[in-house]
């Protein structure tokens, strides 16, 4: 767990990088979107992006140049972030916003829906042509697959972050930034749904997931691949083959709460009185995060029946990190549904999503098999 040190490293950061120039916001909780200021006419061809910022270690700084792991997250605003990378200019014209200012950790329901909400209001208008996300990495997975579900145009949606903070030797926030912003003006990546520019590889949100605590190649499409890299130019040489941003099925427009879906792990000598823990607090749906393919020990698979019949949703998923998960009629004999290839924490936003739309069982298994 990475120790997060006090305010004031913030309050020295703020202090560097406004002598060096930079306007930023020290690390606020919550701040309302400013407006960006307006784009420039597109008079040289460069695309607009742009780039909504929510914190991370991205944002992040620390006391001391060596510091990779122990550092304060969302602690520079937008602006700095824009400012450290004046070649950003080169490919883009580019105006910041900063949504939140928070470590990924506590992104929550409320703001996941303010971000996709500013996403769409602002690819709605000509004057956008694309969108950049710099996120932490803790739950980046999960915002980027929401967006790929929720995102109702095919002007490409990036969402980077770095493992290392601004002030560390080797930032890699700055060429992730850079490579996002890049990407998000390449016109070959519309229509590939919302994708993942970390350490110069560009992943699908439907495949990418966060597989190392502090790794800088931390993202990963073990099964189904990058699909694309950048190495000076942008590269795509994958296709991801789900349904995603225009064809969805999910509108958030008129959403201003998401169903709650708890996460369940699945271990030996597991019970059902988490299933009944759930059920009390309020939950809509339970994924099973099961050892192999989405295996219940009778213990789990009675809590999840229990909850079934409480008129949850139970969707097995899997603790393995990677496969698809099959459907089985040992399970479907109670309603339990397969999560297919999507991992726990990914099931969850698909799952949320659907509740918003039907119960029942069948229809649930159908959004699995094709999103
Ligand atoms: N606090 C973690 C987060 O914001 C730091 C991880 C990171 O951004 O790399 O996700």
């Amino acid at each position: 767990m990475k120790k997060q040190f006090m305010p004031f490293i913030t309050f020295i950061t703020a202090l560097l990088f406004i002598a060096a120039g930079c306007s930023q916001s020290p690390q606020a909780k919550e701040t309302p979107p400013r407006m960006a200021a307006a784009a420039p006419a597109k008079k040289d061809g460069l695309p607009n992006v742009k780039i909504l910022a929510t914190g991370g270690t991205i944002a992040g700084a620390a006391p001391s140049k060596t510091s990779a792991t122990e550092y304060t997250a969302g602690a520079i605003g937008v602006d700095a972030l824009i400012q450290a990378v004046p070649e950003i200019k080169e490919v883009a014209h580019v105006s910041g916003e900063q949504v939140v200012n928070i470590g990924s950790q506590n992104m929550n329901n409320e703001t996941l829906l303010k971000l996709a909400k500013r996403v769409n209001k602002l690819l709605k208008s000509d004057d956008t042509d694309g969108i950049v996300i710099t996120h932490g990495t803790d739950t980046l997975e999960e915002t980027a697959y929401f967006l790929n579900l929720t995102v109702k145009s095919d002007k490409p949606v990036v969402v980077a972050g770095s493992m290392r903070p601004s002030t560390a030797i080797g930032a890699d926030g700055p060429s992730n930034l850079y490579n996002a912003v890049k990407t998000a003006a390449a016109p070959d990546a519309k229509g590939k749904g919302t994708l993942v520019v970390l350490n110069d590889r560009i992943a699908s949100a439907r495949y990418v997931t966060k597989t190392n605590t502090t790794a800088a190649d931390t993202f990963k499409s073990e099964e189904m691949g990058y699909i694309g890299t950048i190495a000076d130019d942008i590269y795509f040489n994958n296709i991801m083959t789900r349904k995603h941003t225009k064809d969805t099925d999910f509108k958030i427009d008129k959403l201003d709460k998401l169903p709650q879906v708890d996460i369940i792990y699945g271990y030996q000598n597991d019970g059902s009185y988490l299933f009944e823990a759930a059920v009390k607090s309020g939950a809509q749906g339970i994924i099973f995060a099961g050892p192999g393919n989405g295996s219940m020990s009778d213990a789990a698979q009675k809590g999840a029946v229990k909850s079934v019949k409480s008129g949850l949703a139970v969707v097995r998923s899997t603790r393995t990190g990677n496969g698809t998960v099959t459907p089985n009629r040992e399970y479907e004999k109670d309603h339990l549904t397969a999560s297919n290839s999507l991992n726990p924490q990914k099931a969850r936003i698909l799952l949320m999503l659907a509740l918003t739309k039907t119960h029942d069982p069948k229809r649930i298994q159908t959004y699995f098999n094709e999103y």
